[in-house]
């Protein structure tokens, strides 16, 4: 039995991999999950109940309650949830609590996109077609203070930068799932890149995996 087509996406902050996510969901018509906004969740939900982000059973059990269906709270998509997001994604326990979640929607018939950092890796090693998206620390750092200013957050640009460098030791460094790209994931670095670009080289990346993936009965 050929596996479903499933399209993972991962890379660092703002290095463009959500929008060319979104953008392949749309064209091949796949439902798409954002990794990043379970982490997200667990952090800012575990903040608003007063538990401290270092304790790891006490954040699982915040996240244990979270589904899929219930991510829009914009406080998620904000500079501090991602911060949060990124100090209680390093407990395994939290990472745990939030896997099966992650694992049914990588095992939906149809196939589907995932966006995170250990989705080619750790949820779905056997998806048929991987990306690993990245682009200079600079690039990403301009890229998120525009997105963070159009949003209404005061905000230098070398307070991002110091951000993504933080985030990018802490989510590589970690023991469990660093973010890294899956040995036969395709390498894609956007900083030369519009969004267009971006979008382009990736379709066609998944285009040739997509053919590979059809002979594949
Ligand atoms: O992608 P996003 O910026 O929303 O991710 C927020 C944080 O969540 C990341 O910095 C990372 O620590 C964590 N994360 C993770 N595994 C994923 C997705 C996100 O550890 N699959």
């Amino acid at each position: 039995m050929r596996v479903p087509f499933v399209i993972t996406v991962d890379g660092p902050a703002a290095s463009g991999k959500g929008t060319i996510a979104s953008r392949l969901a749309r064209e091949y018509d796949l439902p798409m999950l954002d990794s990043g906004l379970l982490y997200r969740a667990a952090g800012v939900l575990a903040g608003r109940a007063g538990v401290d982000l270092d304790d790891g059973e006490a954040v699982a059990r915040v996240a244990r309650g979270i589904q899929v269906e219930h991510l829009g709270d914009p406080e998620f998509r904000t500079r501090g949830a991602g911060e949060a997001a990124s100090r209680v994604a390093v407990h395994t326990p939290v990472r745990l609590a939030l896997r099966d979640l992650q694992l049914a929607f990588a095992r939906r018939p149809g196939g589907a996109v995932l966006d995170g950092r250990d989705q080619g890796t750790v949820i779905c090693p056997e998806a048929p077609a991987k990306l690993y998206v990245t682009a200079s620390p600079e690039v990403r750092a301009e890229r998120r203070w525009k997105q963070l200013q159009a949003q209404g957050e005061a905000v230098t640009y070398d307070e991002i930068l110091a951000d993504i460098a933080r985030r990018d030791a802490r989510d590589g460094g970690r023991a469990d799932s660093p973010m890294r790209p899956a040995e036969d994931a395709v390498l894609l670095d956007t900083s030369g890149m519009t969004i267009e670009q971006a979008a382009d080289a990736a379709r066609r990346i998944v285009e040739a995996a997509r053919a590979r993936w059809e002979n594949s009965r």
